[in-house]
């Protein structure tokens, strides 16, 4: 979010949305002059109003204090190279995606946590009106070149999934090897708003690492505090009321960092009803 001061970030989140100072001071049964204060920095809201105020403009309270829960990532620092860290190959998800929904007009997509854009591009190609996005600025920047070079136009933004809120309604959803920077408490209300941003018979096609006692830590894995556990079939918990027509874990062999593992993970493809 915009904005080094809580002012300039209420004032941004507002203008975004189009409300006047009027209307969220109504919202918020308060007068405009406090808004104003607010936007200015000559005051600062109160404790209390702030989960109302993230309410009304669409974002979290954490986003409205400036409390950012990762700005880079790992990746940043992968996707620094020439080469591309993920390479060029499409996702076999994504022809899931093509078999289910085949692109018989311009359904929309959004990939979340889209890299290097590798699978953005793969379905822009294919006729699919895609809007991506990811933490890193160099994913996003290659991501642009990529789909610059392969001549096909995909909407690639710098978002963070953990305060993002869609403006449109998708067709499908695709996540796949981002979930573990999902924090618990962040899972249901974010699932929850994906949801409510798809269309009828829409798919949400996500893939997740899950933990298994049987398996260890993988040698050159990040050890950081933002790497979140999930547990076996935590992900399909979230679609109790959606069609799963295919729902699948598999323990498969690593060999990134050069030491021989392995990994077990989640995959979903999820219908709303
Ligand atoms: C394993 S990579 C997968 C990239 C891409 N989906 C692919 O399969 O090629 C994980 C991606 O998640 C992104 N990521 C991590 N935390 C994120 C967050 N909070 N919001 C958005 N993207 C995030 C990383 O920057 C990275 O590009």
């Amino acid at each position: 979010m915009n904005g080094n001061t809580i002012g300039e970030r209420i004032a941004a989140k507002r203008k975004e949305l189009g409300f006047s100072q009027q209307k969220l001071a109504e919202a918020l049964h308060i007068s405009f002059q406090a808004v104003s204060k607010w936007e200015t920095g000559s005051a600062s809201p109160d404790i209390e109003f702030l989960p109302k105020l993230a309410e009304i403009l669409e974002t979290t309270t954490d986003a409205l204090l400036g409390f950012q829960t990762r700005k880079t990532t790992i990746y940043e620092k992968r996707y620094q190279s020439e080469e591309y860290y993920w390479g060029f190959q499409p996702n076999y998800l994504c022809y899931e995606i093509m078999q289910r929904k085949p692109p018989v007009k311009p359904y929309r997509v959004l990939d979340i946590g889209c890299g290097e854009g590798k699978d953005a591009v793969f379905l822009a190609r294919n006729g699919y009106l895609v809007d991506a996005f990811d933490l890193s600025e160099t994913g996003v920047e290659k991501a642009r070149k990529l789909a610059e070079n392969c001549g096909v136009s995909v909407n690639f933004f710098q978002a963070d999934m953990n305060d993002f809120q869609p403006k449109e309604t998708y067709d499908i959803i695709f996540c796949s090897g981002v979930l573990h920077w999902l924090a618990q408490e962040k899972r249901n209300p974010f699932f929850e708003m994906l949801q409510n941003s798809t269309a009828e018979d829409g798919l949400h096609v996500m893939n997740v690492f899950v933990e298994k006692p049987f398996i260890q830590r993988a040698p050159d894995a990040d050890e950081s505090e933002f790497r979140q556990k999930w547990l076996s079939g935590e992900l399909f918990t979230y679609y109790t009321d959606w069609h799963l027509p295919h729902i699948e874990e598999f323990v498969f062999d690593c060999n990134s960092g050069g030491t021989p593992h392995k990994h077990c993970m989640d995959v979903m493809i999820a219908k709303k009803p």
